[in-house]
């Protein structure tokens, strides 16, 4: 358990003008002892902790009115929702440099926490910067219970009319005007199967580009997919293209969106903004993992319209671990195509979500040659990554690179910071939780979940996928 003792001697520490001024340069000043390893006070990690807190809360929703202190809790008190957890523990690590584990501050028996106080996070820090060793042995945090999933049992009739709530695209089949682009790679997957974890791993090989989200192979042209995806959530699906262009042309983010702006404007055809991104590549593959296009066996023969020879990672991951990721995430209030309400419960939701993306994926399969197609699964990604990256290098005639099994060195190359904050790429944001890959990740579910909650529709995908060379059940 995280000790209270350090936090109690600071709970009254108050907020003041001369504290303020002292954080501008605690960061830096914390950064480099945390560099040469020097011992770290606790008010310095306390201050830094505030600054971010400070800063955060001029974005969030909040009626908090008073000053920050050790027993202040980031949910009750704060208003925060997990993706400001995530948001203030990229913030954390950014300004001290490293990565301190926070997945173990935040889990307790295998579930996440549903709050805590800013005295267990400056004391988390603290432990974790005095001993950073401690990183790989997991800290209990005491802290309220996490919600357990119901199992649901759903059948076919549910699947056909939650099958009428999604209304996936009929993608428009248009060549693009050069004729088809060079080939490409699609990771294949529903939500929550770790495909942000397998793209990040990705685009640590340099023969490779595998950007954020790019959400473009849904829409026959840009100002189609910019009417679609709208709002708040729609505005932060876009930037996985904006984030490509920063990082192929040096642009800031105002350059790349002025671009994308200029091909909405001009109705340019979603292939030939594809073939404006590999224009850039030098050669490398370009890797699209985007979940939301498994929604539609439409959306996927699209690739084959647009691109010679594209090739396929089929990524699965067992549907208990999935639905658990998906209840636990708020990736219902994320899913462009979904109904926000419904008939069905979460987890009866995440299990179709789970069984339409891979019936999809499997249908369409078989219209694929067979050397163009590949299937991993999360499970024996993280339980021996290197084996399975160098087989999928194989796949798609590339060199392994010793890169791809280290997914947290170099965040600008791999695209794991967002457009304008850290915390907002597209894809999986437990992503920053870890600090490496996590084996343990894989059968977490266990704990909670079991198969006899799937549906018999479920459990014949569920065999037909572990009969291949996929294995999910490990
Ligand atoms: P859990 O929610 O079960 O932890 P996706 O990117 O497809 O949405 O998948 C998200 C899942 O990938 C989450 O599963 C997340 O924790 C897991 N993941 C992300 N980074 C990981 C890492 N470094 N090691 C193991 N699992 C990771």
């Amino acid at each position: 358990m995280v000790g209270h003792a350090a936090y109690l001697l600071l709970k009254d520490y108050k907020h003041s003008h001369s504290y303020r001024e002292h954080t501008d340069v605690v960061g830096v000043h914390l950064k480099d002892k945390v560099n040469q390893t020097m011992a770290v006070a606790l008010s310095d990690v306390e201050s830094l902790v505030f600054e971010v807190i400070e800063e955060l809360l001029e974005t969030v929703d909040t009626d908090f009115e008073d000053e920050l202190a050790g027993p202040v809790l980031l949910v009750a008190d704060l208003g925060f929702s997990s993706i400001d957890f995530v948001q203030m523990i990229v913030s954390i690590e950014e300004k001290l440099g490293t990565k301190v584990g926070f997945q173990d501050m935040l889990m307790q028996d295998g579930k996440y926490v549903e709050d805590l106080s800013l005295g267990q996070v400056v004391d988390f820090t603290l432990q974790r910067l005095s001993n950073p060793v401690a990183s790989a042995a997991p800290v209990q945090v005491s802290a309220p219970v996490a919600v357990e999933s119901a199992g649901p049992t759903i059948t076919e009739d549910d699947v056909a009319r939650f099958t009428t709530l999604i209304k996936p695209r009929k993608a428009a089949g248009v060549t693009p005007s050069g004729g088809k682009n060079p080939r490409a790679v699609f990771v294949l997957s529903p939500p929550r199967s770790g495909s942000t974890l397998l793209r990040v791993m990705l685009a640590g090989n340099p023969e490779l580009f595998a950007p954020p989200e790019l959400h473009v192979l849904s829409y026959a042209s840009m100002d189609e997919r910019r009417a679609d995806l709208d709002g708040e959530r729609g505005d932060q699906l876009r930037e996985g293209a904006v984030r490509s262009l920063m990082q192929t042309r040096g642009w800031s983010a105002e350059q790349a969106r002025a671009l994308i702006e200029d091909c909405e404007a001009r109705g340019e055809g979603t292939g030939d903004f594809y073939a404006r991104l590999q224009a850039d590549l030098g050669g490398r593959l370009l890797v699209d993992k985007t979940p939301t296009y498994a929604f539609s066996v439409d959306i996927l023969r699209q690739a084959e319209n647009y691109f010679d020879d594209p090739l396929y990672i089929h990524l699965v991951r067992h549907p208990c671990g999935m639905i658990r990721s998906y209840e636990e995430s708020d990736l219902t209030r994320m899913m462009p195509l979904m109904m926000k309400s419904s008939e069905f419960s979460s987890a009866a939701v995440a299990e179709m979500i789970w069984l339409l993306s891979n019936r999809n994926i499997m249908q369409f399969a078989e219209q694929v040659p067979s050397q163009r197609w590949c299937s991993v699964s999360y499970e024996q990604i993280v339980s021996d990554p290197q084996a399975q990256m160098t087989r999928l290098c194989d796949f798609m005639g590339v060199n392994y690179h010793q890169d791809m099994i280290h997914p947290y060195s170099d965040n600008n190359a791999r695209m794991t910071d967002g457009v304008d904050s850290s915390s907002k790429m597209s894809g999986d944001l437990k992503f920053h939780l870890h600090s490496q890959i996590d084996p343990a990740a894989a059968s977490r579910w266990r704990q909670f979940c079991s198969e006899s909650m799937l549906g018999q529709p479920t459990l014949a995908l569920l065999d037909q996928i572990d009969a291949g060379l996929a294995k999910v059940r490990m």
